[in-house]
């Protein structure tokens, strides 16, 4: 089986890669679960002092699979476990010093995850949306509370309500992101950044970490949006945002009311 979530060890860093490039890095299930196991696993492991996540391909993360969104909306998914509660959870609760390489288009997940990690290194060609609004959903991954209070409401509004993309710049202006490097160097530079980490004092650098993050708060606001988001995902407004995506077309919302 194809493996869509590289993990590879060296030098007191773990790099997690997103390997399902010709999907654009959309989230299934499994990733979710590997992802979330390997974050898990670095909490106990001395040899992974840094996590850093990054991409192949020319696409960051286009966000959840929506086929499997659809699936989910159809009452379809099946019984596994949903994965994807675990990865945010893991995401948010890390004690490692997560590094985020970002290139190209960032959607939905793939900017909400950012907002997880401590240091965001872009891509000039990164381009970052979080286009809930428009698949009839609602922010996830605590989003709805870190977005308004990292950039202000105003321009968290915007981001969800439009989805329109943010530019690497604009997100370096508005502070999403440390640093904002050509795409050729980009790995690069997040391997630089990650090992200069790793070689820090690790408690200090976790006790750093916990003391800037109200952990608490943020898995208070996943668990309230993971409620409104499952109703949404059910919703015959979500149902007729993903058929649209699926056929290629535009989708039509003014049949509904709330
Ligand atoms: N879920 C499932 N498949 C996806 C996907 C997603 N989120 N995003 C892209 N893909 C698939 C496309 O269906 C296409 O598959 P195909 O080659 O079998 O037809 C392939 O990835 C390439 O995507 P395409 O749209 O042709 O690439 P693009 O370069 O024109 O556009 C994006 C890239 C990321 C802008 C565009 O794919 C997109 O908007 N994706 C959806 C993003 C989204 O809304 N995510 C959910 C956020 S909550």
């Amino acid at each position: 089986m194809t493996e869509y979530v590289k993990v590879e060890q060296a030098d007191g860093v773990l790099t997690l890669t997103l390997a399902r490039p010709d999907k654009k890095n959309a989230l299934t299930n499994e990733m979710y679960g590997r992802l979330a196991d390997a974050l898990s696993a670095a909490e106990s492991d001395a040899g992974s002092r840094v996590v850093v996540i990054r991409a192949e391909g020319d696409t960051f993360c286009a966000g959840n699979d929506i086929g499997e969104f659809a699936m989910a909306a159809m009452g379809s998914a099946g019984s596994e476990e949903r994965h994807v509660v675990r990865f945010l959870r893991a995401l948010a609760e890390s004690s490692r010093p997560l590094v985020a390489a970002g290139n190209g288009r960032a959607v939905g997940v793939g900017t909400t995850m950012l907002l997880h990690c401590d240091f965001v290194l872009l891509g000039e060609d990164a381009l970052l949306s979080t286009p809930f609004v428009n698949l009839a959903l609602v922010p996830e991954a605590a989003s709805s509370l870190l977005l308004p209070m990292r950039i202000g409401h105003a321009r968290a509004f915007e981001m969800f309500a439009l989805g329109e993309p943010v530019s690497a710049e604009q997100a370096l202006a508005w502070g999403l992101a440390n640093r904002v490097v050509a795409s050729a160097d980009l790995h690069a530079e997040a391997d630089r950044i990650a090992r200069l980490l790793a070689a820090k004092p690790a408690g200090a650098l976790s006790a750093t970490k916990r003391l800037m993050r109200a952990v608490d708060a943020i898995g208070r606001q996943m668990e309230v949006e993971s409620a409104e988001f499952s109703r949404r995902l059910r919703s015959p407004e979500a149902r007729e945002a993903f058929a649209a995506f699926m056929e290629r077309r535009a989708p039509d919302f003014t049949q509904f009311d709330r």
